[in-house]
């Protein structure tokens, strides 16, 4: 959630640190801190601020030299968002700096001991007891006092390390909580996501949980928390720098919306095999024989990801004839649930990192069971920790709510269907007919967004809503939650998603004239069910806003989408409400690419 970036080399360190700062700004921002050392031997500077990175680029002054340095942008966790409880954090003598991403479990306990020490805390973070706790250590070389530090702590941390005497080297660690090392010519980075390395490079090394690392101009080196070597090979980020630049659009929202025909594209590029009329994905490893035994199938992910399992479930169900069904990662884990081994589980996640996934997976992992991914950041920690899976190749997603992802994911979903279908009972005539509706998405994408303005006059009118419902049955249902979800996210408009089969159950208590209600109704076979339902919200003087294959009467307004096979609509139902979400917060002037209380990568539980 919050975000490291670290630098030792030639260069001058603070603006570099400043701009990778902004670059991570989208995991977390609530306050923001810096350090570099100081040319005068023995001591560090640092400079800290509540609020966004350009509040802390304000305080930062003229003479602020330094070739090394480390900083951080902040969510809160322990301690409200303020310059003292920013990241980094020193001790008293300026000589420890650290900045950590994740949360000590045993902070209190250790602070207790501190404290009966003699200790006084500056902050009322969690983290403050890892500079302490490095500071106090008698070992000597900064390796070993990091070792010990974090040997000492229970709980997730990605952490980096400056120290006054050893101004040679930032010393990084790793348990749950990304770190990955920039390894540049003459120069090291770190950062926790390589949004903030690939200005200056695109070799990368991600490091495992209980490994460290020590960077040093010239050089770097990993092990682990016991002290053994590690061996460590720079990959190449497939990721371009100009991928997170806002590309002439005004928000990174309105970019990544904009992206989906290309993304689309990508995420089936190469995997089609029209001779068997079916999908290869070559990292699933997955026989066929393994396929054919697969009794059930489990789809886990949060928020968005978690829309775009249920949608998951129902390709897989509907073409591989096996029965699936998603659950929020973060529910699953606490119920103890049954693990069978002849079910798929399959973790989704657009950042890889999400910890209650992560967490689901890892307890699964512990039971036996077969986890795959569907995972859109190369190289991430459920990526490595999954036994195989679909990387969703939607490219770098900045804005905090998902868009380009969600529907990449939603596509892979159908590429695994088919997959699995195909082994099993989904004929080659299907097979053919619903590879062929893959192929016309990106174009039919683009159809939606070329009718952008149109949405954008619609928008105008939801911006007065105090809130809004979301209906439709079955594939449309999470086309529903989805959009109810991305409405709330970014204008703050209350917005609740119901089948529109449990209307009259009671939600139809709510519908009179303020209350707008979209409602997806899709061309397929239960099209007069839904019709049905629009019959009820008009009886009761609701306004209706459909998205639908055709003009529906009964709606004030009707969002025509192109038609495509059944299956797939559910992937443009959703697009035209993207729009819709984002020009109603736009016209309500919302901070659409950072989004209040929300943050990019919920790294903690
Ligand atoms: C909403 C959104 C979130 C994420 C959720 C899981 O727009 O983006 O609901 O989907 O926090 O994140 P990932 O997919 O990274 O596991």
């Amino acid at each position: 959630m919050c975000g490291i970036v670290g630098y030792i080399g030639k260069r001058d360190v603070a603006p570099l640190l400043l701009e990778g700062l902004a670059r991570l700004e989208y995991r977390g921002y609530d306050s923001a801190g810096i350090v570099v050392n100081s040319p005068k031997a023995g001591a560090l500077k640092m400079v800290k601020a509540k609020g966004r990175v350009r509040d802390l680029e304000a305080r930062v002054p003229k003479r602020f030299a330094g070739t090394t340095g480390i900083a951080h942008t902040r969510w809160a966790t322990h301690g409200a968002p303020s310059d003292v409880n920013s990241h980094p954090h020193l001790d008293p003598e300026n000589k420890v700096a650290v900045v950590h991403n994740g949360i000590v479990d045993n902070a209190a306990e250790l602070r207790a001991k501190l404290e009966a020490e003699g200790v006084v805390f500056a902050s009322e973070t969690d983290t403050e007891v890892i500079t302490h706790l490095i500071a106090r250590s008698q070992a000597d070389t900064l390796e070993e006092k990091v070792r010990e530090a974090v040997k000492a702590i229970d709980g997730t941390y990605g952490i980096a390390v400056m120290h006054a005497d050893f101004t040679d080297r930032i010393v990084v660690a790793r348990n749950g909580s990304p770190v990955i090392l920039g390894i540049g010519e003459k120069e090291m980075l770190v950062a926790s996501d390589v949004a903030a390395l690939i200005a200056h490079t695109r070799q990368v090394v991600t490091l495992n949980d209980g490994e460290m690392a020590t960077l040093k101009a010239d050089d770097f080196r990993t092990y682990t928390t016991s002290g053994t070597t590690t061996n460590a090979t720079p990959e190449t980020v497939e990721w371009e720098a100009a991928s997170y630049d806002m590309g002439g659009h005004d928000t990174y929202m309105h970019k990544e919306i904009s992206e989906q025909p290309d993304a689309v594209d990508r995420v089936l590029r190469g995997r089609i095999d029209d001779r068997f009329n079916t999908v290869h994905l070559g990292g699933l490893n997955l026989d066929p024989r393994e396929a054919r035994g697969i009794r059930r199938v489990k789809i886990l992910g949060c928020g968005t990801s978690y829309h775009a399992g249920l949608i998951g479930a129902g390709l897989i169900e509907g073409m591989a004839r096996i029965p699936a069904d998603a659950e929020p990662a973060s529910e699953f884990r606490y119920r103890n649930p049954v693990v069978d081994p002849d079910t798929l589980y399959i973790a989704v996640s657009q950042s890889g990192e999400t910890y209650d996934v992560l967490a689901a997976v890892q307890e699964l992992k512990r039971k036996g069971a077969r986890v795959l991914g569907v995972v859109n950041v190369v190289g991430s920690a459920i990526a490595r920790e999954a036994d195989g899976g679909v990387y969703v190749h939607a490219g770098p997603e900045v804005c905090v709510v998902s868009t380009k992802c969600f529907t990449n994911t939603v596509v892979a979903f159908a590429l695994l269907a088919v997959h699995l279908g195909r082994i099993r009972d989904l004929s080659v005539t299907d097979g053919k007919r619903i590879i062929e509706g893959l192929r016309k998405l990106p174009a039919q994408i683009q159809e939606i967004l070329d009718g952008e303005e149109d949405i954008k006059k619609l928008a105008a009118e939801f911006a007065e809503a105090k809130s809004m419902m979301f209906i439709g049955r079955v594939r449309g249902y999470p086309v529903a939650l989805e959009a109810s979800l991305k409405l709330k996210e970014i204008s703050y408009i209350h917005a609740e998603a119901y089948p529109a089969s449990e209307l009259k159950h009671g939600p139809l208590a709510l519908i009179e004239p303020s209350l707008p209600t979209v409602a997806i109704v899709p061309d397929d076979d239960l099209l007069e069910k839904n019709r049905a339902a629009l019959e009820e919200i008009k009886a009761r003087s609701g306004r209706i806003l459909a998205v639908a294959h055709r003009e529906q009467e009964k709606a004030d307004h009707t969002i025509v989408v192109p038609k495509n096979e059944d299956e797939l609509d559910p992937i443009l139902m959703g697009i035209p409400l993207q729009l819709l979400a984002y020009h109603t917060a736009l016209a309500m002037g919302r901070d659409i690419d950072k989004p209040r209380n929300l943050a990019k990568s919920v790294t903690v539980e």
